[in-house]
């Protein structure tokens, strides 16, 4: 064969990696595979998410996951699943930017959809005989209800058994709770908080044992194009090899910081998950407090106090955060729909990070006396 220009042999030249054994799996950084390659296109799967959705199928205890761009995603796949006329129901506490899009897709596709109280039995049993699918989270978001995973189960399958049950497990995490084993059909996260830990990448995962539904998810990102990107596959797997160690220490200083809040008088209520070893072996992370009376309003002068805890919207990472349902995680929502969910300027969401127990401590005693501080000179100007 003629010899090739340089930039030809150049832009063909490769190193042979059949012999690198990397210890640990290198950014598949492609788009493309030859046509003997089981991958394909990456739109389609590729190494990194393969090896990430595998490692996560270990946690979840499922047979199969399906890795998603963001959790967002992974729900609106999972939504996809649904067909005109289908009635959805959600559970009544759950996450703002969910609960917004179950209200507008259900307006597109012409869903029903149907928001009940899925922690009480009256809401339970309000099922309807024709519900498609049921979803929600547990721990809910606020408040930190309990959802019976397996009552919910059972009653959908009463009503009808080719609906689907599909918990959010993003809060209590494959560690700690896994759906599938609890009757769920599907179990979703939002991979950006926990699995990630650390604020630097987004993605989400489906976790399911069911392979005909397995192959429609798959199906639907491989033409939606929901594929995580191999960047983010490659940095979520590594955040994994931490992730059990990460989450012990999350639920250790949660524990210690809540006996602490329990002892101000500030605080009028701690909200805190209840652990059971048939559903949520553990929790940690996570919490919500509510103001005592006198500090109803004082949200802003109490987040501007503390310098350990990052505001805005990310959370569930090594950072602690602090956070107000009502401007924050709920701010999408009617006040009147916030208020009818008891969610009031008061309530204070509080994510534990993986600072010095005592230095978190020492910042919300600052931020608790600042308060006190401003109520005295509050009482003094009125006087
Ligand atoms: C419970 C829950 N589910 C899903 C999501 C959406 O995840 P993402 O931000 O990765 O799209 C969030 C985001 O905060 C969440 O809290």
């Amino acid at each position: 064969m003629k010899k090739q220009h340089p930039e030809t042999a150049a832009l063909h030249f490769r190193i042979d990696n059949s012999e690198t054994h990397p210890v640990a799996t290198p950014i598949y950084q492609n788009s493309a595979f030859t046509a003997d390659s089981p991958y394909f296109y990456t739109r389609k799967s590729n190494p990194n998410s393969v090896e990430l959705e595998g490692a996560l199928a270990l946690l979840e205890k499922s047979k199969h996951v399906i890795s998603t761009t963001t959790g967002m995603s992974a729900i609106m796949l999972v939504l996809q699943q649904l067909k005109p006329n289908d009635h959805l129901v959600i559970n009544q506490y759950i996450y703002g930017c969910s609960y917004k899009l179950f209200q507008r897709y259900a307006k597109q596709m012409g869903l029903t959809l149907t928001i009940l109280d899925l922690s009480t039995e009256t809401g339970r049993e309000a099922i309807p005989d024709d519900v498609a699918m049921v979803l929600f989270e547990t721990p809910t978001n606020p408040f930190l209800k309990t959802i019976p995973i397996q009552a919910v189960a059972k009653i959908t399958a009463q009503k009808n058994p080719n609906a689907w049950v599909v918990v959010d497990n993003t809060w209590a995490t494959a560690l700690f709770q896994n759906p599938l084993e609890c009757g769920a059909d599907i179990s979703l996260a939002s991979a950006t908080k926990y699995v990630s830990g650390h604020s630097d990448v987004m993605g989400g995962f489906i976790a399911v044992n069911e392979d005909q539904l397995a192959d429609d998810l798959l199906q639907t990102r491989f033409y939606s194009g929901a594929i995580l990107d191999p960047n983010s596959a490659w940095l979520l797997r590594r955040s994994l090899h931490t992730f059990p160690l990460r989450m012990r220490e999350h639920l250790r200083i949660t524990q210690r910081l809540s006996a602490y809040l329990n002892t101000r008088e500030e605080v009028e209520k701690i909200y805190l998950a209840e652990t059971n070893p048939e559903q949520l072996r553990d929790y940690g992370g996570i919490i919500f407090f509510e103001f005592s009376l006198a500090y109803q309003d004082y949200y802003v002068p109490f987040r501007d106090a503390l310098t350990l805890f990052d505001t805005g919207t990310g959370m569930a990472c090594v950072s602690s955060m602090v956070a107000q349902p009502w401007s924050g995680s709920h701010a999408s929502l009617c006040d009147h729909e916030k208020t009818a969910m008891g969610i009031n300027r008061g309530l204070v969401r509080l994510c534990f990070g993986l600072e010095n127990e005592a230095d978190l401590i020492a910042d919300l005693e600052h931020a608790f006396a600042t308060l006190m501080a401003i109520a005295r000179h509050e009482t003094i100007a009125n006087d």
